[in-house]
């Protein structure tokens, strides 16, 4: 090695040492005589000084450093001058005189600083993602996720699970997003799909006898990029067979406990807490929610059916639902801040938020002459409404009145300050709905994929074809303060059940021997009763750095339009390339 240490690992035990480091040059500080420099490698900073009194040769070579070029330097290590030290950084006590200094290479002038405090746009660090990582907290962020893997290979490993790569040229897999698709050069007009997950291959692992499998997955998915979504991601991915979901919760609860202690030394609890989905939506509105704090909804549609006020007796008249919030201690909110809210559910789609203050013990509104005394005591009642608090309610289709509710409950835990930032918590949601109706295509499908098994109790209710929207799956979701973090079920493995869900959202005969014909037939030859899970590496490593976006997690990642300004894909191609393929681009407007 060209050094003896790192940039990051000196510390006072090592004054009157010679060492040898190596590294970039960060910010240089000219003091008169005397040039330092914070010479910066992926482990961190080291204060070095060149003293033209030391070695007037060194001094000259220190005068033409520039930001960015590769040094190697070599002196003993001295203890700051008192007063100069600085406590934040490990090597924060000591500095390097040199004595001999080499340029290793240069550099041309970088188009940002290299530092932790960001000045440019993301589009400007991606496109320079090699310098973007040189930041020390890119560092941590990928070291951090090397960790994590780290630990989750040696967890399943140390409990019998066999990781199993799984084809990246692929067929369609039903994950809900469009496919990212990859034409043949040798079957002109055919196309592999990059896998959305390896989801039937896992299966046809069980089939296979590999009762235990894991794997550290890329999924490629087309979808709308939002902050917790790339077109690219990882998951750890997890199938068993003769488990039931006991068995998995205990899997992954073991897994998140051992990542969360040993990679930031976070205690968790286990059991997690676990909430069945209509209960979620009643309670919180939505199937994720933020657990970290109260504020919970609660439906009055029953307590003001008879009420005079127009709006909500519309709403009743459509079936709608009524949702109300005890905002606690927000009596006193100014109608500038009401409006403001206002403004925010629109847009989730709600038309309107009515609020009412309670005040000596009663509900005071612009509204109250619409209800009757038993109606608004009985409101106060049900959302345990004291004086001060502010109650607001969205009459609305269910949807729109749980997703802006949702959101509302939300915003307030932040902005009253509800919500304690170092806490984890986790949560599983349980008993999803099995379907959901397309409103836009007319017709039933899988809420999760149609490999889902039904809920026991409800085989009856599937085999009458009946209340499809009461049917329960045997899928389930563990969420972190109020993100999903991963998702999986107990599968179908019985051949007549598979078929009677294909038919129930209308895949054919035909449609499924094209689709997942490889699958079914697979089955064909003892399918063992199966089950797993799979987590989103990429939003979990969020959590454990503490960022807001995904993308500071990921080496390499792209915009939120799937781009990469680094290597500027997606990008055209040759003709040449394009022929052999066998494929004419259209030219947009042409
Ligand atoms: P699902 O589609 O719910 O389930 O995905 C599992 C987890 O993967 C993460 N995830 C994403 N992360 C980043 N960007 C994305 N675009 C993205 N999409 C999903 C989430 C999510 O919870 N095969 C099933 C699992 C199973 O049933 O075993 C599946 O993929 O954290």
């Amino acid at each position: 090695m060209l050094r003896t240490h790192t940039c990051g690992e000196l510390s006072e035990k090592s004054v009157g040492k010679d060492v040898a480091l190596c590294g970039w040059v960060g910010s240089r500080r000219d003091h008169g005589n005397i040039i330092f420099i914070d010479l910066r490698d992926g482990y961190g900073l080291t204060q070095v000084v060149f003293n033209p009194q030391v070695r007037q040769e060194v001094h000259d070579i220190a005068e033409e450093l520039r930001p960015e070029f590769v040094v190697k330097v070599e002196g003993k290590v001295a203890l700051r001058p008192a007063g100069t030290e600085n406590p934040k950084l490990k090597t924060g006590l000591i500095e390097i005189h040199v004595e001999r200094a080499t340029i290793l290479n240069r550099a041309a002038t970088p188009p940002f600083e290299i530092s932790d405090k960001v000045s440019v746009t993301e589009e400007t660090r991606l496109k320079y993602r090699y310098l973007d990582l040189r930041r020390l907290a890119m560092q941590n962020n990928l070291r951090l996720r090397h960790k994590v893997c780290k630990l989750a290979r040696d967890y399943f490993d140390e409990r019998n699970f066999v990781e199993v790569e799984t084809p990246i040229l692929t067929k369609s897999t039903p994950e809900g997003a469009r496919d990212y698709l990859v034409p043949s050069r040798v079957n002109h007009g055919m196309f592999y799909a990059l896998p959305q997950s390896p989801q039937l291959f896992k299966q046809i692992l069980m089939v296979s006898a590999f009762d235990r499998y894991f794997q550290i997955a890329k999924c490629f998915r087309d979808e709308d990029l939002r902050a917790d979504r790339q077109p690219e991601f990882t998951q750890f991915d997890i199938e068993m067979s003769f488990v039931t979901e006991e068995d998995i919760y205990a899997l992954s609860e073991g897994l998140m406990k051992k990542i969360l202690k040993e990679s930031i030394g976070y205690d968790l609890k286990t059991p997690f807490p676990r909430l069945k989905y209509s209960e979620a939506m009643a309670r919180f509105g939505c199937d994720k929610p933020d657990t970290r704090f109260g504020l919970e909804l609660c439906e009055i549609t029953d307590l003001v059916k008879d009420c005079q006020f127009k709006i909500f007796q519309d709403c009743l008249s459509k079936k709608g639902r009524i949702i109300a919030l005890n905002a606690k201690g927000c009596g006193a909110y100014s109608r500038g801040q009401i409006d403001q809210l206002i403004e925010f559910v629109k847009e989730y789609g709600a038309k309107g938020l009515a609020n009412f203050k309670v005040d000596k013990g009663t509900l005071v509104s612009q509204i109250d002459k619409f209800f009757s005394k038993t109606e608004l005591a009985a409101i106060k009642e049900k959302l345990s409404g004291e004086d001060g608090d502010m109650i607001f309610i969205v009459a609305d289709k269910e949807r729109v009145a749980y997703e802006a509710m949702s959101a509302l409950r939300k915003s307030l835990g932040h902005t009253l300050g509800l919500i304690d930032e170092k806490t984890f918590s986790f949560l599983w949601v349980t008993d999803f709905p099995l379907f959901k109706y397309n409103d836009e295509e007319k017709r039933w499908e899988s809420e999760h994929h149609p490999f889902t098994s039904v809920h026991p109790d409800d085989i009856g209710l599937l085999e009458e074809g009946n209340a499809l929207d009461k049917i329960r799956s045997r899928s389930y979701d563990l969420v972190i303060n109020g993100t999903e973090i991963g998702s999986g079920s107990i599968r179908i493995h019985e051949r007549k059940l598979q078929e009677l869900i294909f038919k129930t959202i209308g895949i054919t005969d035909d449609e499924a021997k094209m689709r997942f014909g490889f699958l079914l037939d697979a089955f064909k030859y003892g399918a063992p009763p199966h089950g797993g899970v799979a987590f989103g590496l990429d939003r979990l490593m969020t959590f454990l750095v503490g960022c807001e976006s995904i993308r500071d997690c990921i080496a390499f990642p792209k915009t939120q339009k799937a781009f990469c300004p680094m290597t500027n894909a997606p990008s055209d191609v040759d003709e040449k390339q394009l022929k052999e393929l066998g494929i004419k681009i259209k030219k947009e407007g042409v």
